[in-house]
């Protein structure tokens, strides 16, 4: 596994995550879980839930959250910045897995469960790569039942490869530092 903790900051190879996904990929099969669709949370959990469609070999349909305007200022609340329209009828009934890239104050994901859960899914599931061991403000509604983390990280900083203007550097780092493993 190739990750490093640098000055508070996790740096994370491509190579790391892609392995972190299989592991969960694996876990979510061993658990009987076996999701009719993926839904990644755009912008961070597309590469995740790519990864993810190559060993679970499902489609996949696409939310886009943020907590930021067009002017790049902080909203009180996430928005739907795209929302999956009309696909969002093809939910009902099915069982889905959400993918996103972090857990961090979890305010993100409990805005999305409880939108696609107006669908009427037969289940949804959560699955993230990373969870950050930290209070959170949003909760995962009672409905949920499973919930996937690749690991669990401390309340750091963490960079992802796709983060990176210079990759070359970043997956330097990455493979180099003091915590790899
Ligand atoms: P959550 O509800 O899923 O826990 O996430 P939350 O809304 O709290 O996160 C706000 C934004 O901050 C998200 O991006 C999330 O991806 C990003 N984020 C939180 N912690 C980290 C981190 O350690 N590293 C990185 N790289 N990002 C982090 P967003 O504004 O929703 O947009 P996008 O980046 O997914 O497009
Ligand atoms: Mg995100």
């Amino acid at each position: 596994m190739r990750y490093s903790e640098i000055e508070g900051r996790y740096f994370l190879s491509y190579e790391h995550i892609h392995l972190s996904v299989h592991a969960l990929a694996n876990r979510i099969a061993a658990e009987g879980f076996s999701p009719d669709l993926i839904v990644a949370i755009g912008s961070g959990g597309f590469i995740p839930a790519r990864i993810l469609k190559t060993f679970l070999k499902k489609p996949i349909l696409t939310v886009g959250i943020s907590y930021y305007g067009p002017d790049n200022k902080p909203a009180l609340s996430p928005h739907a910045i795209q929302w999956i329209d009309e696909v969002e009828k093809k939910l009902a009934g099915r069982k889905i897995l959400l993918v996103d890239e972090v857990d961090d104050s979890r305010v993100t994901l409990e805005y999305c469960l409880r939108e696609l859960l107006k669908q009427r899914p037969a289940e949804i599931a959560v699955a993230v790569l990373h969870n950050k061991k930290k209070e959170k403000r949003g909760r995962l509604p009672d409905e949920v039942h499973r919930y996937f983390a690749g690991e669990e990280l401390d309340d750091k900083w963490i960079c992802y490869p796709w983060d990176a203007l210079d990759i070359v550097a970043h997956e330097k780092i990455a493979r180099s530092g003091v915590m790899s493993r």
